[in-house]
């Protein structure tokens, strides 16, 4: 039950209200080499459309995928984008980006058996000359304990406890239950995948793509961004196949 993604992105985006969107679409675009006016950007798991507001101010062409209805319809109201509803691994459009973007855990709702499919389809979606962006969040395959986070939806206070649990197929449980200004009460579970970089690593190695991982977007951020261009096979992460 993905209460918060379907019903309450409102809440997902007061959750997320400290997250700095600009920084992320800055580490973006200052890989280019090109003006974000003449490029066509593919955004997979856009959310509720922070980062595609910020991509199309920028000049981008946006094409904007999300799989959750509530999300794509918040996306809309957001910011101007060509949208499409579905995800990873059987993105819903056919063409070819100069940049392709899925960012902030957007990999981790895939299940280690989709993987391979998943990276395929991101990479498969690249122009010849593309950059494609995604990041790895650090998700603790043991779990952790409860935690409590109090937060302010439009000037009234929301509550919710969360809480990660090691589910099977190497997945996470990710547990969540949260509790409105307007006394509603809204249960969120999903699966999440606890991907080790070098698993991520040895996966992309078996595509046509170069690829460079980052840490993260910025100096405050604990994901691995994995910065990739199409070219003959190979990474260059430490102990991958590649
Ligand atoms: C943590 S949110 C990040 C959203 C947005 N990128 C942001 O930074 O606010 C992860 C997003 O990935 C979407 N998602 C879930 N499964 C997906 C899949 N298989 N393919 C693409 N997106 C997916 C979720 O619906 C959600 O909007």
């Amino acid at each position: 039950m993905e209460q918060l993604y379907t019903e309450y992105p409102v809440l997902y985006d007061a959750i997320q209200s400290d997250w700095d969107y600009n920084r992320d679409v800055t580490f973006v675009t200052d890989l280019l080499d090109r003006d974000p006016r003449d490029c066509r950007l593919l955004e997979i798991g856009c959310g509720t459309g922070n980062h595609t507001r910020l991509f199309a101010d920028a000049g981008f062409d946006v094409t904007a995928v999300e799989p959750n209805e509530g999300m794509l319809r918040r996306a809309r109201e957001t910011a101007d984008a060509s949208y499409h509803d579905g995800g990873l691994p059987d993105l819903p459009v056919a063409d070819t980006f100069d940049v392709v973007v899925a960012i902030r855990g957007v990999i981790n709702h895939v299940s280690p058996g989709e993987l391979d499919a998943a990276l395929a389809d991101m990479v498969g979606h690249l122009a010849a000359d593309g950059l494609l962006v995604f990041d790895n969040s650090p998700l603790p395959p043991e779990g952790n304990s409860p935690a409590i986070d109090i937060g302010s939806l439009n000037g009234d206070q929301y509550a919710r406890v969360v809480q990660m649990n090691p589910g099977p197929g190497d997945r996470l449980h990710w547990d969540q239950i949260l509790l409105t200004p307007g006394g509603e009460v809204v249960v969120d579970t999903r699966e999440m995948t606890p991907f080790d970089d070098l698993e991520i690593a040895a996966a992309l190695s078996t595509h046509d793509t170069v690829f460079e991982p980052a840490d993260g977007f910025g100096p405050a951020d604990s994901r691995t961004v994995f910065v990739c261009r199409p070219g003959s096979r190979g990474g260059r992460l430490s102990g991958s196949p590649g």
